[in-house]
Protein backbone atom coordinates (compact mmCIF):
# COMPACT_ATOMS: atom_id res chain seq x y z
CA UNK A 1 0.00 0.00 0.00
CA UNK A 2 1.10 3.72 -0.46
CA UNK A 3 0.74 6.29 2.70
CA UNK A 4 1.58 9.62 2.62
CA UNK A 5 2.25 10.98 6.88
CA UNK A 6 2.42 14.57 6.71
CA UNK A 7 3.98 15.68 3.60
CA UNK A 8 5.39 19.46 3.20
CA UNK A 9 7.01 20.26 -0.10
CA UNK A 10 8.16 24.09 -1.02
CA UNK A 11 10.15 24.40 -4.35
CA UNK A 12 12.14 27.96 -2.87
CA UNK A 13 10.21 29.82 -0.68
CA UNK A 14 6.91 28.44 -2.50
CA UNK A 15 5.19 25.99 -0.39
CA UNK A 16 3.62 23.51 -2.94
CA UNK A 17 2.31 20.81 -0.29
CA UNK A 18 1.18 21.61 2.73
CA UNK A 19 1.10 18.77 5.95
CA UNK A 20 -0.39 16.28 3.34
CA UNK A 21 -1.54 12.73 4.69
CA UNK A 22 -3.91 9.99 2.82
CA UNK A 23 -3.53 6.45 2.29
CA UNK A 24 -4.12 3.72 -0.64
CA UNK A 25 -5.51 0.13 0.60
CA UNK A 26 -3.97 -2.61 -1.73
CA UNK A 27 -6.36 -3.34 -4.25
CA UNK A 28 -8.23 0.20 -4.24
CA UNK A 29 -8.42 3.30 -6.33
CA UNK A 30 -8.27 6.85 -4.64
CA UNK A 31 -8.55 9.22 -6.83
CA UNK A 32 -6.75 12.54 -6.17
CA UNK A 33 -8.93 16.01 -7.17
CA UNK A 34 -8.47 19.69 -7.24
CA UNK A 35 -7.72 22.69 -9.34
CA UNK A 36 -4.73 23.58 -11.76
CA UNK A 37 -2.03 24.05 -9.49
CA UNK A 38 -3.01 22.58 -6.26
CA UNK A 39 -0.29 20.49 -6.42
CA UNK A 40 -1.85 16.98 -7.38
CA UNK A 41 1.43 16.12 -10.18
CA UNK A 42 4.00 16.89 -7.19
CA UNK A 43 2.17 14.68 -5.27
CA UNK A 44 2.78 12.14 -7.65
CA UNK A 45 6.07 13.19 -8.45
CA UNK A 46 6.91 12.96 -4.29
CA UNK A 47 5.54 9.14 -4.62
CA UNK A 48 7.67 8.14 -7.78
CA UNK A 49 11.10 10.18 -5.63
CA UNK A 50 11.26 12.38 -8.53
CA UNK A 51 10.52 15.59 -5.86
CA UNK A 52 12.03 15.17 -2.38
CA UNK A 53 9.35 16.85 0.10
CA UNK A 54 11.69 18.43 2.98
CA UNK A 55 8.99 17.40 5.68
CA UNK A 56 6.97 13.91 6.64
CA UNK A 57 6.93 10.44 5.21
CA UNK A 58 5.99 8.45 2.34
CA UNK A 59 5.64 4.22 2.92
CA UNK A 60 5.44 2.12 0.07
CA UNK A 61 4.66 -1.20 0.82
CA UNK A 62 6.48 -0.33 4.24
CA UNK A 63 9.98 1.02 2.23
CA UNK A 64 10.04 5.12 2.98
CA UNK A 65 10.83 6.75 -0.14
CA UNK A 66 11.96 9.67 1.55
CA UNK A 67 14.55 8.00 3.75
CA UNK A 68 15.64 5.27 0.71
CA UNK A 69 18.91 4.99 -0.72
CA UNK A 70 19.01 4.31 -4.74
CA UNK A 71 19.31 1.06 -4.75
CA UNK A 72 16.04 1.19 -2.77
CA UNK A 73 15.01 3.62 -4.83
CA UNK A 74 15.58 1.67 -7.98
CA UNK A 75 13.52 -1.21 -6.15
CA UNK A 76 10.24 0.81 -4.83
CA UNK A 77 10.56 2.40 -8.39
CA UNK A 78 9.65 -1.14 -10.00
CA UNK A 79 7.43 -1.57 -8.47
CA UNK A 80 5.53 1.81 -10.11
CA UNK A 81 3.79 1.59 -13.37
CA UNK A 82 3.30 6.12 -14.38
CA UNK A 83 0.81 6.72 -17.10
CA UNK A 84 1.08 9.96 -18.12
CA UNK A 85 -1.59 12.40 -19.53
CA UNK A 86 -0.04 12.21 -23.17
CA UNK A 87 0.97 9.03 -23.59
CA UNK A 88 4.50 9.76 -24.30
CA UNK A 89 5.51 6.47 -26.75
CA UNK A 90 8.51 6.49 -29.10
CA UNK A 91 6.88 8.15 -32.41
CA UNK A 92 10.20 5.57 -34.04
CA UNK A 93 9.40 2.94 -32.55
CA UNK A 94 6.51 0.03 -33.13
CA UNK A 95 3.70 -0.83 -30.60
CA UNK A 96 5.58 -4.21 -30.14
CA UNK A 97 8.88 -2.17 -29.18
CA UNK A 98 7.53 0.47 -26.93
CA UNK A 99 6.16 -2.21 -25.25
CA UNK A 100 9.18 -4.29 -24.83
CA UNK A 101 11.37 -1.08 -24.37
CA UNK A 102 11.26 -1.72 -20.20
CA UNK A 103 12.03 -5.36 -20.40
CA UNK A 104 14.27 -4.35 -23.01
CA UNK A 105 16.12 -1.93 -20.48
CA UNK A 106 15.40 -3.37 -17.24
CA UNK A 107 15.33 -7.34 -17.52
CA UNK A 108 17.19 -10.14 -18.79
CA UNK A 109 14.65 -12.00 -20.50
CA UNK A 110 15.36 -13.64 -23.54
CA UNK A 111 14.11 -12.24 -26.88
CA UNK A 112 11.45 -15.22 -27.12
CA UNK A 113 10.27 -14.57 -23.31
CA UNK A 114 9.75 -10.63 -24.17
CA UNK A 115 7.59 -11.39 -26.97
CA UNK A 116 5.76 -13.84 -25.17
CA UNK A 117 4.97 -11.30 -22.59
CA UNK A 118 3.99 -8.00 -24.86
CA UNK A 119 2.11 -10.27 -27.08
CA UNK A 120 -0.13 -11.22 -23.92
CA UNK A 121 0.28 -7.82 -22.24
CA UNK A 122 -0.95 -6.50 -25.86
CA UNK A 123 -4.41 -8.77 -25.58
CA UNK A 124 -4.77 -7.65 -22.90
CA UNK A 125 -5.80 -4.41 -23.92
CA UNK A 126 -7.16 -5.49 -27.34
CA UNK A 127 -4.08 -4.17 -29.34
CA UNK A 128 -2.85 -7.52 -30.43
CA UNK A 129 -3.66 -6.29 -34.30
CA UNK A 130 -1.27 -3.52 -33.48
CA UNK A 131 2.00 -5.09 -33.14
CA UNK A 132 3.35 -3.84 -36.07
CA UNK A 133 1.89 -0.34 -36.62
CA UNK A 134 3.80 3.01 -35.45
CA UNK A 135 2.19 4.95 -32.90
CA UNK A 136 1.11 7.68 -35.72
CA UNK A 137 -0.88 5.04 -37.07
CA UNK A 138 -3.53 4.47 -34.42
CA UNK A 139 -5.91 6.57 -32.49
CA UNK A 140 -5.68 8.45 -29.27
CA UNK A 141 -7.17 5.62 -27.46
CA UNK A 142 -5.41 3.15 -28.71
CA UNK A 143 -2.01 5.12 -27.72
CA UNK A 144 -3.56 5.41 -24.48
CA UNK A 145 -3.66 1.66 -24.42
CA UNK A 146 -0.62 1.54 -25.38
CA UNK A 147 0.82 3.42 -22.58
CA UNK A 148 -1.24 1.13 -20.04
CA UNK A 149 0.41 -2.35 -21.28
CA UNK A 150 3.92 -0.59 -21.11
CA UNK A 151 3.02 0.22 -17.86
CA UNK A 152 1.35 -3.18 -17.31
CA UNK A 153 3.91 -5.20 -18.72
CA UNK A 154 6.74 -4.56 -15.76
CA UNK A 155 4.04 -5.96 -13.63
CA UNK A 156 3.68 -3.25 -10.93
CA UNK A 157 2.08 -3.25 -8.00
CA UNK A 158 0.99 0.67 -8.20
CA UNK A 159 -0.48 2.28 -11.27
CA UNK A 160 -0.01 6.17 -10.82
CA UNK A 161 -2.13 7.97 -13.63
CA UNK A 162 -1.37 11.93 -14.28
CA UNK A 163 -4.96 13.24 -15.76
CA UNK A 164 -5.13 10.16 -17.92
CA UNK A 165 -8.68 11.47 -19.63
CA UNK A 166 -7.82 15.47 -20.02
CA UNK A 167 -8.30 16.14 -23.13
CA UNK A 168 -10.34 12.95 -24.75
CA UNK A 169 -13.71 13.05 -26.16
CA UNK A 170 -16.14 11.45 -23.79
CA UNK A 171 -16.09 7.98 -25.57
CA UNK A 172 -12.36 7.78 -25.13
CA UNK A 173 -12.74 8.61 -21.55
CA UNK A 174 -14.92 5.91 -20.45
CA UNK A 175 -12.61 3.38 -23.30
CA UNK A 176 -9.69 4.70 -20.31
CA UNK A 177 -11.83 4.46 -17.55
CA UNK A 178 -12.21 1.06 -18.12
CA UNK A 179 -8.80 0.34 -19.07
CA UNK A 180 -8.03 2.26 -15.45
CA UNK A 181 -10.52 -0.57 -13.42
CA UNK A 182 -9.30 -3.16 -15.40
CA UNK A 183 -5.84 -2.44 -13.74
CA UNK A 184 -8.18 -2.81 -10.37
CA UNK A 185 -9.67 -6.21 -11.91
CA UNK A 186 -5.57 -7.16 -12.16
CA UNK A 187 -5.05 -6.08 -8.47
CA UNK A 188 -3.54 -3.16 -8.57
CA UNK A 189 -3.41 -0.50 -6.49
CA UNK A 190 -4.19 3.18 -8.45
CA UNK A 191 -3.47 6.88 -7.62
CA UNK A 192 -5.51 9.03 -10.41
CA UNK A 193 -5.21 12.51 -10.63
CA UNK A 194 -8.00 13.75 -12.56
CA UNK A 195 -10.49 16.76 -12.71
CA UNK A 196 -12.63 14.45 -14.64
CA UNK A 197 -16.22 14.19 -13.09
CA UNK A 198 -17.36 10.91 -15.24
CA UNK A 199 -13.54 9.22 -14.72
CA UNK A 200 -14.11 10.08 -10.61
CA UNK A 201 -17.26 8.53 -10.86
CA UNK A 202 -15.96 5.97 -12.47
CA UNK A 203 -13.00 4.95 -11.10
CA UNK A 204 -12.95 6.07 -7.50
CA UNK A 205 -12.87 3.96 -4.31
CA UNK A 206 -12.30 6.94 -2.76
CA UNK A 207 -11.37 10.72 -3.19
CA UNK A 208 -8.34 13.03 -1.96
CA UNK A 209 -9.31 16.75 -2.88
CA UNK A 210 -6.09 18.95 -2.61
CA UNK A 211 -6.58 22.74 -2.52
CA UNK A 212 -3.84 24.71 -2.42
CA UNK A 213 -1.20 22.23 -1.24
CA UNK A 214 -3.61 20.98 1.63
CA UNK A 215 -6.03 18.01 1.79
CA UNK A 216 -9.48 19.57 1.76
CA UNK A 217 -11.35 16.74 2.19
CA UNK A 218 -11.68 12.96 1.56
CA UNK A 219 -14.19 10.40 1.28
CA UNK A 220 -16.36 8.29 -0.80
CA UNK A 221 -18.23 9.36 -4.24
CA UNK A 222 -21.30 9.23 -2.49
CA UNK A 223 -20.82 10.85 0.24
CA UNK A 224 -19.38 13.76 -1.56
CA UNK A 225 -21.72 14.12 -3.89
CA UNK A 226 -23.95 14.76 -1.33
CA UNK A 227 -21.12 17.13 0.72
CA UNK A 228 -21.75 20.48 1.78
CA UNK A 229 -17.87 21.63 1.92
CA UNK A 230 -18.04 24.66 -0.25
CA UNK A 231 -15.26 23.50 -1.85
CA UNK A 232 -16.10 20.41 -3.19
CA UNK A 233 -19.47 22.17 -3.71
CA UNK A 234 -17.96 24.80 -6.17
CA UNK A 235 -15.52 22.16 -8.01
CA UNK A 236 -18.86 19.10 -8.66
CA UNK A 237 -21.07 21.87 -10.14
CA UNK A 238 -17.81 23.36 -11.81
CA UNK A 239 -18.80 27.26 -10.19
CA UNK A 240 -16.63 30.00 -10.50
CA UNK A 241 -18.80 31.41 -7.54
CA UNK A 242 -16.83 29.97 -3.82
CA UNK A 243 -13.98 29.09 -1.53
CA UNK A 244 -11.71 29.10 -5.09
CA UNK A 245 -10.52 31.88 -6.49
CA UNK A 246 -10.70 31.70 -10.67
CA UNK A 247 -9.04 34.23 -12.59
CA UNK A 248 -11.28 36.74 -14.82
N1 LIG B 1 9.88 22.18 -10.08
C1 LIG B 1 9.14 23.19 -9.64
N2 LIG B 1 9.68 24.35 -9.22
C2 LIG B 1 8.93 25.36 -8.76
N3 LIG B 1 7.59 25.32 -8.66
C3 LIG B 1 6.97 24.20 -9.06
C4 LIG B 1 7.71 23.07 -9.58
N4 LIG B 1 6.82 22.08 -9.89
C5 LIG B 1 5.61 22.58 -9.58
N5 LIG B 1 5.70 23.84 -9.08
C6 LIG B 1 4.58 24.67 -8.61
O1 LIG B 1 3.88 23.92 -7.66
C7 LIG B 1 2.48 24.14 -7.74
C8 LIG B 1 1.79 22.80 -7.89
O2 LIG B 1 2.12 22.23 -9.15
P1 LIG B 1 1.52 20.84 -9.65
O3 LIG B 1 1.78 19.81 -8.64
O4 LIG B 1 2.07 20.62 -11.01
O5 LIG B 1 -0.03 21.18 -9.72
P2 LIG B 1 -1.23 20.37 -10.38
O6 LIG B 1 -0.70 19.09 -10.91
O7 LIG B 1 -2.23 20.20 -9.27
O8 LIG B 1 -1.79 21.26 -11.45
C9 LIG B 1 2.27 25.07 -8.92
O9 LIG B 1 2.11 26.37 -8.41
C10 LIG B 1 3.55 24.94 -9.70
O10 LIG B 1 3.82 26.13 -10.39
MG1 LIG C 1 -0.64 18.33 -12.83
Amino acid sequence: MIELRNVSLSFGDKQVLKDVSFGIESGKTLVVIGTSGAGKSTVLKCICGLARPQEGQILIDGLDVMKADEKTLRRIRSKIGMVFQYSALFDYLTVFENVAFGLRKHTALSEGEIREKVVETLSMVNLSHTLDMLPSELSGGMRKRVALARSLVMEPSFLLYDEPTSGLDPITTAATNKLINMGRDLGKTSLVVTHDIPTINSVADKIVFIHSGSVIYEGFYNDMIKSDNPYVVQFMNGRTEGPIATIG
